[in-house]
Formats: C-alpha cells, sequence, structure tokens
C-alpha cells in the first residue's frame, strides 16, 4: 500500500540521490561538503568561516571576497558591476553572488574576526 508517508520518503530518497553536493576547501579551515546552488557566503558562516558580509549579500560592501583557485563559477551582471564601479574586478570574487556548482578551494579575503568586527546583516539563502 502506498501511504503518504511512503510516498514522502520515496520523494525525500529520489531528491536526495539527485542532489549534487561540491566540497569547499577554505585556507586555515576543515574542508566541507555543500548541496550545489548554496550561496557560497552562507555556506562558509554555516561551516565555521568566520565570512564578513557587512551588506548582507546585496553585492555592495565586498568584505565578502574570496580569492578562488582554478577555474571559478560564472559572475552575474550584479557582481560584475558592483567589482567595476569599486575599480576592482578580476582582483577577487564576492561570495555572496557565487552559488556553487562546483568543488572550490579558496582564501576568504576579509574575515570578522581579523577585522575585529561583527560579520553583517543576515544572508538571505
Ligand atoms: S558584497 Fe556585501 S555581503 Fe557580499
Amino acid at each position: 500500500m502506498f501511504t503518504t508517508e511512503s510516498f514522502k520518503n520515496s520523494f525525500a530518497s529520489s531528491n536526495l540521490a539527485e542532489m549534487k553536493s561540491f566540497k569547499i576547501q577554505a585556507t586555515g579551515f576543515e574542508a566541507f561538503e555543500v548541496p550545489e546552488g548554496t550561496k557560497l557566503a552562507l555556506a562558509l558562516e554555516q561551516n565555521g568561516v568566520d565570512v564578513s558580509h557587512r551588506c548582507g549579500g546585496q553585492a555592495k560592501c565586498t568584505t565578502c571576497r574570496v580569492s578562488i583557485k582554478g577555474e571559478e563559477p560564472a559572475m552575474g551582471e550584479t557582481e560584475r558591476q558592483s567589482l567595476d564601479e569599486d575599480g576592482v574586478l578580476g582582483q577577487f570574487r564576492l561570495s555572496c553572488q557565487i552559488r556553487v556548482d562546483r568543488d572550490m578551494e579558496l582564501e576568504v579575503l576579509m574575515r570578522a574576526s581579523e577585522k575585529g568586527w561583527d560579520p553583517g546583516a543576515e544572508l538571505e539563502p
């Protein structure tokens, strides 16, 4: 018999089977895995990396900056405009504007603990 519960379980397990996850290695921290599509800044924060995000992920403050080793995820127009306006296009990426779509090795360039400030406004998923 196909109950609501068994339907939910089979639906959940089929979704899990299809969901990809990727490994994030931030310099100085343990590597961790996150589901595909996770906002990088949020993934870092939720896994104990004290990335700054002073504007709350609005691509305005650039404090969530990261240096990614190797091939980078594609850059969206919001991030490109923000970096271009500040004259820093090509120097670093904004982790609040990146959705995880690959394994990444990176360095967080403005850690809140090193800056002595609060990480910033809450990040939206
Ligand atoms: S630019 Fe402000 S949190 Fe990313």
